[in-house]
């Protein structure tokens, strides 16, 4: 990052892997996520973990965003520092936007999110961490997806599955008493991207998924 155009630099979360800031390239506000050493790793493998999640990350959020589905524009990898600096979304979180929404606005909010999650599982892309946090609610309405470090491609209706089913124990979790009209409008905007044969295998699968409990098991949301 060149110094004498960044003019700010503010936290805005401590997380667990990344550190995220809010700064300016030029007159552009962006958002600079550091990954952090951990201490518990040796150094070395620390170094090579955190360079190839910077490096992916970076990656899906460019080809999520190939694929239609909003994401920050990536504008510069460092990769001897692991930082991404990105595009800011002048918005809210899903997370708390939805909190303040009314029913109609909830509804779109969610066929939305569906048919963004359709988009990517047309194309063979598994988010990995779906939840109510690591989207953007933009001032113009549009939800940006972020945080694609756990993301992957794969063509298995399982992992679509565990995709969905995710989110849903996330709703489920934070937006307790609209979880289920989140899910079925979730599946309508799903529909509208992939059609309704493969969303009944992947609600399925979701649906198999939740009964077999296995990732209720040391997981947390
Ligand atoms: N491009 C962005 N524009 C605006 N806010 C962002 C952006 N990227 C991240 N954030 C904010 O930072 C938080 C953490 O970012 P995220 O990439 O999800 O990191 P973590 O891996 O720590 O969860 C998000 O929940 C959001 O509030
Ligand atoms: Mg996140």
């Amino acid at each position: 990052m060149e110094e004498n155009t960044r003019k700010s630099i503010t936290l805005v979360k401590k997380g667990a892997e990344a550190n995220l800031y809010l700064s300016e390239w030029g007159s552009v506000k962006v958002i600079v996520k550091k990954r952090i050493p951990k201490k518990y790793r040796v150094a070395e493998l620390d170094k090579k973990i955190r360079n190839y999640r910077t490096i992916h990350e970076a990656e899906y959020l460019f080809l999520a965003r190939k694929y239609g589905v909003p994401t920050p524009i990536v504008l510069s990898i460092d990769n001897l520092s692991n930082i991404i600096v990105m595009e800011y979304i002048e918005g809210q979180r899903v997370k708390e936007a939805f909190e303040k929404a009314d029913e109609k606005s909830k509804k779109m909010i969610c066929k939305q999110i569906g048919n963004q999650i359709g988009r990517l599982h047309k194309n063979n892309l598994i988010h990995g961490d779906l939840t109510s946090s690591n989207m953007i609610i933009s001032d113009q309405d549009k939800i940006y997806f972020i945080d694609f470090g756990l993301s992957f491609y794969s063509n298995e209706c399982e992992d679509m599955g565990v995709d969905l089913y995710l989110l849903k124990r996330a709703f489920f979790s934070t937006h307790y008493k609209d979880a289920n009209k989140c899910h079925s409008a979730i599946r309508t905007g799903y529909i509208e991207e992939v059609g309704k044969k493969i969303a009944d295998r992947v609600f399925k699968k979701s649906q198999q998924i939740e009964r077999r409990g296995r990732y209720f098991v040391g997981r947390s949301i």
